[in-house]
């Protein structure tokens, strides 16, 4: 399963880069906000940052603007992925760019019915919200169960960008599902190596170490 960071704050992701885990970013609007960042400049620094797909949001909800939008985003860099809203007009501008041949995240979905849409219109990511479908009530992973099952039937390439991830159950249903990609908040990334035995079990190890008086390098 492919990792994604679900950020647009630089120094988050410069860590995560240098080891290895990241093979996407996801921003939104809200993320951009939060940055204090133009979304121009920050999203070019992400994408010479990550060789992967950086998913970069239009911010209107009419066709015509979302083209205009859209037609500005990808001229950032190679590796910007437009994300566009789950709605008749947001997948009409998805269908419009997938069918040249660019990537597209279609964002917001909230039921197998919507991914299957979405994967018609040529979307290369699906992204349900799982926390926030757990937050009304419904089960955020049995969705991704659902449009697996769906898509496996039907061969689609649409990959399932697992989002709105939470805690560490998140993570790990979404690869026992199958799941192609998960978008993490770096605080739950850092959460994701924690172990208390880990802890325990290296604080030993050092501590016998010291005992035998011995050092590897000298
Ligand atoms: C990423 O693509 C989504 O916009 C993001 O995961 C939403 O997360 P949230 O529900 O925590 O805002």
């Amino acid at each position: 399963m492919k990792i994604f960071i679900d950020t647009a704050e630089i120094e988050e992701i410069k860590p995560l880069v240098e080891l290895g885990l990241v093979d996407g970013v996801t921003t939104n609007p809200s993320l951009i906000l939060k940055s204090g960042r133009n979304i121009f400049e920050v999203t070019k620094e992400i994408c010479d940052l990550v060789d992967g797909p950086v998913s970069a949001e239009v911010a209107s909800t009419d066709y015509k603007t979302m083209v205009e939008e859209a037609v500005a985003l990808y001229n950032i860099a190679d590796n910007v992925c437009l994300k566009v809203p789950m709605t008749p007009d947001g997948l009409k501008t998805c269908k419009y760019f997938s069918d040249q041949g660019k990537m597209v995240n279609v964002t917001l979905c909230f039921s197998a019915a919507q991914a299957l849409l979405a994967a018609k219109a040529g979307a290369s990511f699906i992204s349900p919200f799982v926390g926030r479908h757990d937050d009304v009530g419904q089960s955020g992973m049995a969705l991704i169960e659902e449009i697996r099952i769906i898509y496996d039937n039907y061969n689609f390439d649409t990959e399932i960008l697992v989002a709105s991830t939470r805690h560490n159950l998140h993570i790990i249903d979404s690869a026992l599902i199958g799941a192609d990609v998960a978008t993490i908040p770096p605080k739950l990334v850092h959460q994701l190596f924690k172990h208390p035995l880990t802890d325990s079990g290296l604080a030993a190890f050092v501590a016998d170490w010291e005992k035998t008086g011995q050092s590897i390098t000298d």
